[in-house]
């Protein structure tokens, strides 16, 4: 009889496909039966790949025919998961070299005010030090060039690049940019992904500390897909305090987790309004998206008030932050940049 050991050695000689690694050191082989003459072996797969499964049967079955003289039965059966498609995880992503971090900001629904903070944050990065960039990833919906007053189309290098224009300080790249306001955009996924692609990798983004991405609103398959394009080092969630407690931070949240994205943290829009005596109103009700943050156990980065300075600012193209930095617009962005910058290292 043939031992278990002899047949685990033989079995080491069938290399995974595609890689040099064997089945047996990948952990795949599950049963070994030997009788006289016959051997069976079972092999579970990882992934749902049926020809896979194939080859490495085929593999497995001539191996023990090759390495027993006189077997006559190699019972070579391989269990291939079905049904289960595979998990959206980090796709191979080409790390971005002159982009220290990534950083994605997402809402779990549109009109929170995702594009105002992305602008803010970006600007308030750059006020304190920062070397920044600013991607909107909203292709349907551009609103960066108009908040960031810039409306020029980028220059093209010779190698095609894009060179992206240049903002209070903040380099840009928008949808916006490429077509007239009046065209909207029918595009479907594969289109948008291709472009989003075109956005990290060929636009000369120069040396940054950040680059934000301004994602499309809501947490569905488009915003999952362009967080597995963009190599991110970590995503922000923006909410309102009446989201935040009816659970829509939660999506947010998840779409984040289903990709291995870090959370980074909650910022808390139109948090409440300062009426003319001073005192505090809050319209939305109060603390929603400190609440949530601590009961998921990311960091709350911090509370930006209903202003109609920040709306007038993101209208003219000048944000903000970068109009009256310390007043009570400016510092609570400020702030958030703070904040943020600590916790990234
Ligand atoms: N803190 C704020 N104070 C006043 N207006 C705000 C504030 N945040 C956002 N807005 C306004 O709300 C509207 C929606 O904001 P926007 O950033 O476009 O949202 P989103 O990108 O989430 O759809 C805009 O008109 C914007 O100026
Ligand atoms: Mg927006």
């Amino acid at each position: 009889m043939i031992s278990k050991e002899a047949i685990l050695h033989i079995l080491k000689t069938v290399k995974y496909p595609g890689y040099s690694r064997d089945i047996v050191s990948f952990g795949l082989v599950k049963e070994i039966q030997t009788e006289t003459n016959a051997v069976g072996v079972l092999i579970e797969l990882t992934s749902p790949s049926p020809e896979i499964g194939e080859q490495i049967a085929d593999a497995a079955r001539l191996a023990l025919r090759d390495g027993i003289p006189g077997l006559v039965d190699a019972h070579v059966q391989v269990k291939v998961p079905t049904g289960a498609p595979t998990p959206p995880g980090p796709v191979a992503k080409n790390r971005l070299p002159h982009i220290k971090r990534v950083i994605a900001v997402a809402s779990g629904k549109g009109g929170v005010g995702k594009s105002t903070c992305s602008v803010n944050l970006a600007c308030a990065l750059r006020h304190i030090g920062a070397r920044v960039g600013l991607l909107d990833g909203d292709i349907y919906g551009p609103s960066i060039p108009l908040m960031m007053g810039v409306q020029h189309r980028p220059e093209i290098t010779e190698e095609e690049h894009l060179i992206p224009p240049f903002a209070h300080g903040v380099r840009l790249m928008s949808m916006g940019f490429l077509i007239p306001d009046d065209q909207p955009v029918i595009w479907r996924g594969p289109m948008i992904q291709k472009t989003m692609q075109q956005f990290i990798h060929q636009v000369d983004w120069g040396e940054l500390d950040y680059l934000l991405v301004d994602l499309p609103p809501g947490t569905g398959d488009a915003q999952l897909s362009l967080c597995q394009i963009v190599p991110l080092d970590g995503g922000v969630i923006v909410t309102t305090p009446q989201q935040a407690s009816i659970g829509v931070v939660r999506k947010g949240m998840g779409m984040f987790e289903k990709v291995n994205v870090p959370l980074l943290g909650l910022i808390e829009n139109m948090s409440y309004f300062t009426a003319p005596d001073g005192s505090r109103v809050e319209i939305f009700g109060h603390g929603g998206g400190a609440m949530e943050a601590q009961r998921k156990g990311i960091p709350f980065l911090g509370e930006i008030p209903i202003l109609p300075a920040v709306r007038e600012g993101g209208d003219r193209g000048m944000p903000a932050v970068v109009s009256d930095p310390t007043g009570p617009a400016g510092r609570p962005f400020i702030q958030v940049a703070q904040t943020l910058r600590e916790r990234l290292g």
